[in-house]
């Protein structure tokens, strides 16, 4: 594997960290994490293939691959398994749902790439511990990134709602409220003008207002 990652791995990544870049084996030939800018990007670790709630996240990111594909966000996947192990588990989940995942499955044997992106704990020898996602925007920046336990599959719709509400930030300014869906109003920022806040007609006039719109379809 050829990587930009050393093993005086940071600590882990946050918001607003750029991805160190990496080229390593996957499911679909090698891969170049940078070859991926200029599309958003979901980069996310699984704990290990042939698991059961795993099994599930795949048939499900695959059933939805044009809803990703439509907001031009690439899907990536990694864990400590070998490639031949990806291969027999995608296989397995082709005869049994008759859904081929085709989005890369990269193998990271050594977690290299685990423990240097903070999806797998320094201390941990295995990545069996979390599910950690990054979703990555066309400039190769980390905006926003979940973690879950092994024990809980993460929720495609909520993935697919954070990337409009990134996307729908992002077009306008504004800010995505809670349970925020396509085509609800955004949020205005509030104001840093005292005037404006004595002068707002209600009292959570200056902090709390819509912003007309959301991402048109
Ligand atoms: C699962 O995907 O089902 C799983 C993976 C690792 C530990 C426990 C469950």
């Amino acid at each position: 594997m050829d990587t930009e990652i050393t093993t005086q791995a940071r600590a882990g990544l946050r918001i607003g960290d750029t991805l160190p870049d990496f080229e390593a084996r996957s499911t679909i030939g090698p891969v170049k994490l940078s070859a991926f800018r200029g599309r958003w990007l979901i980069l996310f670790s699984h704990p290990a293939d042939f698991t059961p709630v795993c099994t599930t996240e795949f048939v499900e990111l695959s059933s939805q691959a044009d809803e990703f594909e439509r907001r031009d966000c690439a899907l990536m996947a990694l864990s400590v398994d070998s490639l031949f192990s990806h291969f027999a588990w995608l296989r397995l989940i082709r005869d049994r749902f008759g859904i081929e995942v085709r989005f890369p499955i990269v193998e990271d044997p050594t977690l290299v790439i685990g423990r240097a992106f903070g999806m797998v704990a320094p201390q941990d020898n295995d990545s069996a511990a979390v599910r950690t996602t990054f979703f990555v925007d066309p400039t190769g920046v980390i905006r926003a990134m979940t973690c879950y336990p092994a024990s809980v599959g993460r929720s495609i719709p909520e993935m697919l709602r954070m990337l409009d509400a990134l996307m729908a930030i992002d077009e306008s300014g504004g800010l995505a409220p809670a349970n925020w869906q396509v085509g609800a109003p955004l949020l205005r920022a509030p104001t840093n003008d005292l005037d404006e806040v004595y002068g707002a007609s209600e009292e959570t006039g200056w902090f709390l207002r819509d912003m007309p719109g959301g991402r048109k379809q």
